[in-house]
């Protein structure tokens, strides 16, 4: 074979970076938001003071969560002029597809939080995207289901803001209920941020270059949509569904081992936990607790997931490859049972993990020392060679 090249890009490139945001130990199956355990956070916390902790590294006062509460709760509308944007996509679009295009065109809307030398257009716009990620989702649904747009409202707090754009009509306010708001809110927390994941990393990558907030984390909303990240959860249903009942698991268990077959068990494995997904830990608790608030215990994807989880909590192939669920298993169970179409799991993936976006995009900007270079490449294609004309080929 001929010579190998190496790409040498003349510059110190490196594909990882510092951060001082989240820590994951995947062996022991810990994951620390600015030290805090997230079992910690899940339970004696809630997702808009998470994210004060992820942005600025501290949990806040009483008075410093006030104030960003209301900062959050006034910045939830999106510019009346956006509808536009939903109305030009096909009703059947993925609401992912229309996230990725109006989070992008927010660059077109706010040009005061652009500029990201600017430390002050850099709070606004950190504050803007977690503001308003939510309304985006829930218009992106209502648009789906040919429902008309439900403004916030500033009397519900965040998860019931979302909730309560997602479910009620002008003909009939959706009454949120607390527990299920708790749920949605839990939710939130647990995909708020994960270190170094793939769509992360884009929006690293994405940022190094100087792009402004908006295109960047339309990047890592469409990274985030693949089946092996964090369009999971919608696969995982979807695996439920198509195994349908406990009696035919053992066929997919089979397909799940074989290597001639690319099925993978959706919401199993990780690429860093090689222990149980803490947040999984959570997800299952708050899975159970929804169901039964809803009556609906006995949910036959339940069941197959319950099944699917024992057996491949003991079966050698799975034990020794070390594949437990992870977060995305039992978040989809939660969804569906809210009444929350497949589609929109991953949306609500989107919007959970805009904080743990921006702040590491944050991180980054402060420090461009710490910026993901130009990643390397081993060439191991053709040695130069002559041009040959067609007649001669
Ligand atoms: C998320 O990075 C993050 O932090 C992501 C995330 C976040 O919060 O941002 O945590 C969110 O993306 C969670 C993962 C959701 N994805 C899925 O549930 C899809 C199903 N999972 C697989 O696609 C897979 O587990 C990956 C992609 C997640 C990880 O794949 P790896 O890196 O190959 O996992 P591995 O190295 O641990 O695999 C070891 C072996 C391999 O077989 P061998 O080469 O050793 O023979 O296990 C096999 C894999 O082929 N394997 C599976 C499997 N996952 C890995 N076999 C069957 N079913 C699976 N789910």
């Amino acid at each position: 074979q001929g010579h190998v090249f190496t790409y040498d890009p003349g510059f110190t490139s490196t594909a990882s970076c510092d951060s001082t945001i989240t820590y994951i130990d995947g062996d022991e199956g810990v994951l620390l938001h600015r030290g805090y355990p997230i079992g910690q956070l899940a339970s004696k916390s809630h997702y808009l003071e998470v994210c004060y902790l992820l942005l600025y590294g501290e949990l806040p006062t009483a008075a410093e969560l006030e104030k960003f509460e209301l900062t959050i709760t006034r910045h939830t509308m999106i510019h009346e002029q956006m509808h536009n944007f939903f109305r030009g996509f096909r009703r059947d679009a993925h609401p992912m597809a229309t996230m990725v295009g109006v989070v992008g065109a927010m660059s077109a809307f706010y040009h005061d939080s652009t500029d990201i030398s600017d430390s002050q257009q850099r709070e606004i716009a950190s504050h803007r995207l977690i503001a308003k990620m939510p309304t985006i989702a829930a218009m992106a649904y209502k648009y789906s289901i040919g429902q008309p747009f439900v403004y916030p409202r500033n009397d519900l707090d965040y998860a019931a803001n979302f909730l309560h754009m997602c479910f009620s009509v002008p003909a009939e306010e959706y009454h949120v209920n607390p527990i299920l708001s708790r749920a949605m809110d839990r939710i939130f927390t647990l995909h708020a941020d994960h270190e170094q994941n793939a769509s992360t990393s884009t929006v690293r990558l994405a940022s190094s270059s100087g792009a402004n907030p908006f295109a960047c984390i339309a990047a890592g909303i469409a990274c985030l949509w693949g089946p092996a990240h964090g369009g999971a959860n919608q696969a995982c249903l979807e695996m439920l569904r198509e195994i349908g009942t406990p009696d035919r698991i053992p066929e997919y268990i089979a397909r799940a081992k074989d290597k001639n077959d690319p099925f993978r068990l959706m919401g199993f494995g990780h690429r860093v936990y090689k222990n149980m997904d803490p947040r999984a830990t959570v997800m299952k608790q708050s899975a159970d607790e929804v169901l039964e608030l809803l009556g609906v215990e006995d949910n036959p994807l339940l069941q197959v997931a319950k099944e699917l989880e024992q057996i491949a909590l003991h079966d050698e192939y799975f034990v020794s490859k070390k594949l437990f669920p992870n977060v995305d298993f039992y978040s989809g169970i939660i969804l569906e049972a809210m009444g929350f179409p497949t589609s929109m799991f991953t949306p609500i993936f989107a919007l959970s993990r805009t904080v743990g976006w921006v702040s590491q995009w944050k991180e980054m900007i402060a420090d461009p020392q710490n910026k993901i270079g130009r990643p390397r490449q081993l060439y191991l294609g053709e040695t130069a060679r002559d041009y040959v004309d067609v007649e001669n080929r």
